[in-house]
């Protein structure tokens, strides 16, 4: 075997996304360039060749991510994947390799992901940075707590003229949420609206909700109707793709009204964070059946600038120790204050694998629960709280899409 891991060139593209496409069971088609082309620069993908041909690759979708009090540059990790017949001889650990190198040489702080498996990333420093999950309730159990009355109007539109307001109450809810990347034009436009029939899973084509109050945006949501009756009376449900609000009163509005939708037994929603407002909205929160499991996984890619990016609580300052062996540039002591981290001739406090740090970054952990965890090593009584009470966010990160 005579191996070369390379960027690719724009006129690789379906080739360099062979591998993972093939463990969706297809290949890709032209119109994957055409969904992909707009928001993937082929320099962000890395393949490894076998004799000139693809064997494997990763690639990174450049964006801008939100985090405590800011927002960072961050490298997106997406469509990984090494074919069968070159498993397990090093591919995705010389893929990883590259891609960090080349992250960090481009001065992109973070990287993060969704894992297909949740064993994977960790030896290359990724921490779990939280948790999300989905939900579905019977419509006749769906009531808010409180009698509420809909402000508002609430519209449908065409793929088109939703861009424009759907775009600006993301960029909003992202300077909310720790974990979700603004949405760029191409990505509405090539991803998120894009409706491929492949993608339907049974259900109709998408709608697109808008609510406004007092005349302008405030909440939108994307949904489809998986539509069944048995014997007249209806078995189906509202599937809801992402439904976000730029204020708790639009949220509830347009949860209120995908709630309602006649017709629909019950609602179904994926990816929702711990803390989304349903729990608390809903009268009887036990049947949304929240099933949850590892959401995103956060890389510290270049310690320093990613720590400086976010805001910290007012607090004592903390000295800590990290390991760091796939990044060794981060290895050191650090000392973390309300004003962010630098390097310390300290004594260490605490001592802990960057991966645990990744999972702290976002305000997904706490200190606290990767220590009781054995992932962070206590060499100083009360070092803990105060690492949680600097690092403490008021959002649960979420990211509403895997990408
Ligand atoms: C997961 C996948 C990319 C691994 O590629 P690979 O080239 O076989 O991986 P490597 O040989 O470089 O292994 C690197 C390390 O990961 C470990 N590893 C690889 N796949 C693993 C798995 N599925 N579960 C647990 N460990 C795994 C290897 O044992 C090795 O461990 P080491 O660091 O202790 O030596 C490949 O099996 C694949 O494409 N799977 C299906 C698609 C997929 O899951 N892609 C990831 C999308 S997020």
């Amino acid at each position: 075997m005579t191996l070369e891991i390379r960027t690719a060139g724009p006129e690789e593209f379906l080739a360099v996304v062979t591998p993972i496409m093939h463990y969706f069971g297809r290949k890709p088609t032209p119109e994957f360039t055409e969904r992909f082309a707009p928001i993937l620069p082929p320099d962000r993908m890395h393949a490894a060749f076998d004799d000139g041909n693809v064997v494997g690759s990763g690639s990174v979708f450049p964006f801008e991510t939100s985090v405590p009090g800011g927002f960072v540059r961050a490298a997106g990790v997406t469509l990984v994947g090494v074919l069968p017949t070159h498993r397990r001889r090093g591919i995705l650990r010389g893929l990883m390799r590259a891609q960090i190198d080349d992250v960090h040489e481009r001065g992109e702080p973070m990287a993060y992901l969704w894992a297909s498996e949740d064993a994977l990333y960790g030896r290359f420093g990724y921490g779990i940075a939280s948790f999300s999950g989905n939900v579905e309730v019977p419509r006749e159990r769906s009531a808010f707590y409180r009698d509420f009355e809909p402000a508002g109007t609430v519209r449908f539109l065409e793929r088109e003229e939703a861009v424009e307001p759907f775009m600006e109450i993301q960029r909003r809810a992202a300077a909310r949420h720790p974990g979700m990347f603004v949405r760029t034009r191409e990505w509405w436009e090539s991803r998120r609206l894009a409706d491929p029939e492949w993608a339907r899973e049974g259900g109709g084509e998408q709608v697109r909700a808008l609510l406004e109050l007092d005349g302008r945006p405030a909440a939108y949501a994307l949904y489809r109707l998986h539509f069944s009756a048995e014997r007249g009376i209806p078995n189906g449900f509202t599937n809801v793709i992402e439904a976000v609000g730029d204020s708790p009163e639009a949220t509830r509005g347009i949860w209120r009204f995908l709630l309602d939708i006649d017709w629909m037994a019950r609602v179904r929603a994926a990816l929702l964070p711990r803390d989304h407002e349903l729990f608390l909205l809903l009268r009887e929160p036990r049947r949304l059946m929240f099933d949850q499991r590892d959401g995103l996984w956060v890389r510290l890619v270049d310690l320093e600038a990613a720590l400086n990016a976010r805001t910290y609580k007012p607090g004592e300052p903390v000295v800590v120790e990290v390991a760091d062996e796939f990044c060794p540039w981060n290895e050191g002591v650090w000392e973390l204050g309300p004003e962010g981290a630098s390097r310390s001739t300290g004594e260490p406090e605490l001592r802990l694998d960057v991966s645990a740090l990744g999972s702290a970054y976002l305000g997904g952990f706490t200190f606290g629960e990767l220590a009781r965890a054995g992932r962070i090593e206590v060499l100083r009584e009360g070092a803990l709280d105060r690492a949680d009470a600097l690092f403490r966010s008021d959002r649960y990160p979420w990211c509403p899409e895997i990408f």
